[in-house]
């Protein structure tokens, strides 16, 4: 027999914070229906369906102020409160795609805990009024999808999916939809291409998902860690999510990936903005290898821009990161130390987006080409600051002159650089050769 956990006791300080998302460190094995219904779960999805109306729902995670996890930052309810009140179909598409170099939370959340994120599923979908909803996991988490599955099985045998669930005449079907492996769907509407069995290209907005969306229909897409967080909400009240990190605008738990230059790598749930940088990666992280400086911190993978080592006294929230340049994304952060050639990075980076690219827009499909072409080039000593202004010039020629994000997303590394670790370009140039012995082809 499994006790009963009480509901958990959060502050905004990380010292006695209990992780919500991932309270099982460690743990290699899923969490199965029992215990987890043991802990409480499904009480924010019997919550929900007995004693909300949808609507009701929307504004509960509206006064939350839960904030979509996936890289945007963009309010959940509010989202939710695009959909049409229409007749007919309505979707619901979890993005699992998680191919932001550095992120590895939604994989943890799936692999561990795969019933909260089919509670927070079921939970949206009846909050925006969809029978269907689909988890567009990426290929290559095979372990994940095959978890999902077999939860997403448990909950229909115990009455919790499928029809009339609870005898409450709600319908709802989840199903697991593998991906093949591409970085371009993790966008939201390429992933809706690929769902409806097309090529994973995105597609111009106006009209965004939440009036037309899967088969032009309305369709709510939210990640996996933004609808993780929706049965604490109604299990707990939105009152208690606003207990957890700063309120009004960056509330609720998070996971932050750290990853590169560091000696623990791994995910850590912290309330947002209850530590900064520095203290992450020193008390959670345990610091650089041997004692080295830290250079710079990619704080969302490689999409945001690198922030440079005074910046690492800034909290992280989405406030507290973009306040100091750059963007909280994912929370995937990327130690860079001193022994790490910047131009290196860039053009590694930049070859990411390269083959990244999806090649629907010239700008993008072109210029990414040549960012890395360029970079790759630098980086081997033969260059001039003339190249600088070249590039320079060559990501305003992306930036903004896209259908999608990525295109944007491909020039922060190259501009961020630039401007911030200039002399490590000119050091490149003056030797003729690249200054760090570590660099590897
Ligand atoms: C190139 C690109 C890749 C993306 N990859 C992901 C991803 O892997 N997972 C994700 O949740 N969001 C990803 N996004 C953001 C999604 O387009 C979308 O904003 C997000 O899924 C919305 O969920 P949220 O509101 O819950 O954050 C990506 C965006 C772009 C432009
Ligand atoms: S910006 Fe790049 S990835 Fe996005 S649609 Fe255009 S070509 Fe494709």
């Amino acid at each position: 027999m499994i006790e009963e956990k009480t509901q958990p006791e959060t502050t905004g300080s990380p010292g006695d914070y209990q992780p919500v998302l991932i309270p099982h460190p460690g743990r290699g094995t899923p969490v199965l229906l029992e215990e987890y219904r043991a802990e409480g779960g499904y009480r924010g999805w019997e919550k929900a369906l007995r004693e909300m109306s949808p609507d009701e729902v929307v504004e509960e995670v509206k006064a939350a102020g839960l904030r979509g996890r996936g890289g945007a930052g963009f309010p959940c309810g509010a989202k939710w409160g695009f959909v049409p009140k229409v007749p007919g179909p309505k979707y619901l598409a979890c993005n699992a795609d998680e191919s932001e170099p550095g992120t590895f939370k939604d994989r943890e959340i799936m692999e561990v805990e795969p019933h909260m994120l089919v509670e927070g599923v079921a939970i949206a979908s009846y909050a925006i009024g969809a029978g269907d909803a689909f988890i567009y996991i990426r290929g290559e988490y095979v372990t994940a999808a095959d978890r999902l599955d077999a939860a997403i099985a448990e909950a229909e045998r115990a009455g919790l999916l499928g029809s009339d669930i609870l005898g409450t005449g709600v319908d709802v079907r989840i199903r697991v939809f593998r991906g093949a492996g591409a970085y371009i769907c993790g966008e939201e509407t390429a992933l809706l291409e690929s769902l409806e069995g097309r090529r994973p290209m995105p597609r111009s907005r106006p009209p965004f998902p939440a009036v037309e969306g899967l088969y032009r229909r309305p369709t709510v897409v939210n990640n996996v860690e933004t609808l993780s967080n929706v049965p604490h909400i109604l299990k707990n009240g939105q009152a208690w999510y606003q207990t957890i990190g700063v309120p009004p605008k960056n509330t609720g738990p998070k996971i932050f990936c750290l990853s590169g230059r560091v000696n623990r790598p791994g995910n850590y749930e912290l309330p947002l903005g209850a530590v900064t940088f520095r203290e992450l990666i020193e008390e959670y992280g345990g610091g650089v290898p041997d004692g080295r400086q830290i250079k710079g911190v990619l704080p969302a993978g490689a999409s945001a821009p690198i922030l440079t080592a005074d910046k690492l006294d800034t909290k992280l929230d989405y406030d507290s990161v973009q306040a100091a340049g750059s963007m909280l994304g994912s929370a995937s952060l990327i130690v860079l130390d001193e022994t790490v050639c910047i131009v290196r990075a860039a053009a590694r980076m930049a070859e990411f987006f390269r083959h990244e690219s999806c090649g629907k827009c010239t700008p993008c499909r072109e210029g990414t080409a040549w960012l890395h072409q360029i970079l790759v080039r630098l980086e081997a000593g033969r260059g001039s600051e003339a190249d600088l202004d070249l590039l320079m010039s060559l990501s305003g020629e992306i930036s903004g002159k896209v259908l999608c994000a990525l295109g944007d997303f491909a020039t922060s590394p190259v501009t961020a650089t630039i401007r911030q670790f200039r002399e490590d370009y000119l050091e490149h140039f003056k030797l003729g050769r690249c200054p760090y012995d570590s660099w590897t082809a």
